[in-house]
């Protein structure tokens, strides 16, 4: 059974840059030079790549990237990629292949890092986590909010955008910090100069991430003052890495069983059987995966769904998370069997 999903858009790449070390910009146009779907400040693409490999059966791959142009614009999408020497393939791909005039499939944006109202904005960037943030700045801007943006690189050298962060005309409220040549970012100084009103928008590395929130975790900052977004999903903890072991899978709507042995990864298993899904990150990270639980119980590993979204919208991530109860009922998002009624 297909999930619904629109097919993706073809876009030609009517620009490729590179912008420093292992950072190359693609900017995204359609070929007719008609307007693009619209997009939030904080919304992703998801490119569609070709599988890792010619084996029977690989799946294309596909891959998120935030949009860092200003959300007015409607002709272009403007991404940024480093390539991840330690990756899972798609930006190398990306940079030894994507050129100018090539043609790519790419969804239309999704936001899972959008703005919030507050009366001031605090933008933090570890490196290329810079590109849904400089949205973010252009929006703030244009609205005559308040807002601050510090950059974390590890060296001037390695700082994506430097032009346009120079000659922005918000250029003002940036701050950049690179490692090589500045006293590092005092986090806890910076979050504590911040009023009660501040919001804070995080978005790099998994070790930078963690000290934004230790910091904030230190400064008495409720959770809900600080959003984040994931490019990788951290190590899971010692003590997550043990699997929890074999359990049954039924897919809802056809009655289908299935098995899901100790290692298998739930998506991998539901395509496997011909269940049509589509994935992206297999990390938990961008919840495009995300169907809903039936029946049993969840042990949730994503990072993009809350307590909300998991206990009373029943939203499961199937690239990453499993199940504590030994079987699991699965099916699409907004699915209901004649007669049944979602808990909760
Ligand atoms: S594919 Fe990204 S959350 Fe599942």
């Amino acid at each position: 059974m297909a999930l619904h999903e629109a097919p993706p858009l073809t876009l030609v790449v009517t620009r490729r840059e590179t912008l420093c070390d292992d950072i190359v910009a693609f900017e995204l146009r359609l070929p007719d030079g008609a307007e693009l779907p619209a997009f939030e400040a904080g919304a992703h693409i998801d490119l569609h790549l070709p599988a890792a490999d010619d084996a029977p059966g690989a799946i294309p791959r596909r891959r998120s990237y935030s949009l860092c142009n200003p959300p007015g614009e409607r002709g272009r999408y403007l991404i940024a990629v480093q390539r991840e020497a330690t990756g899972r393939g798609g930006s190398a791909w990306l940079h030894a292949h994507l050129q100018a005039g090539d043609r790519i499939g790419v969804s239309a944006p999704r936001n899972l890092f959008a703005l919030r109202p507050a009366p001031r904005h605090l933008l933090l960037a570890g490196g290329i986590g810079l590109t849904p943030l400089l949205a973010m700045a252009e929006v703030l801007w244009a609205a005559g909010q308040h807002f601050e943006l510090h950059i974390c690189v590890r060296s001037a050298q390695r700082l994506p955008f430097a032009r346009r962060l120079l000659e922005a005309p918000w250029s003002g409220c940036v701050q950049v910090h690179a490692d090589d040549a500045d006293p590092a970012l005092d986090l806890a100084a910076l979050l504590a100069q911040q009023g009660a009103d501040t919001l804070a928008y995080c978005c790099g590395p998994a070790g930078f991430m963690a000290a934004v929130q230790r910091a904030a975790d230190d400064a008495g900052w409720p959770a809900e003052r600080v959003v984040v977004e994931h490019f990788a999903a951290p190590p899971p903890p010692a003590a997550a890495a043990v699997e929890p072991g074999h359990f049954e899978l039924d897919w809802a709507p056809t009655g289908q069983r299935l098995s899901v042995g100790p290692t298998d990864s739930v998506a991998r298993v539901l395509l496997a059987a011909g269940i049509e899904l589509p994935i992206s990150c297999e990390q938990g990270i961008c919840g495009q995966c995300c169907l809903q639980v039936v029946a049993g119980e969840a042990d949730h590993r994503d990072l993009v769904y809350g307590t909300h979204e998991h206990d009373v919208e029943r939203r499961f991530t199937p690239c990453c998370s499993r199940a504590h109860s030994p079987r699991l009922s699965l099916a699409p998002l907004g699915w209901a069997a004649p007669g049944w009624t979602a808990p909760g």
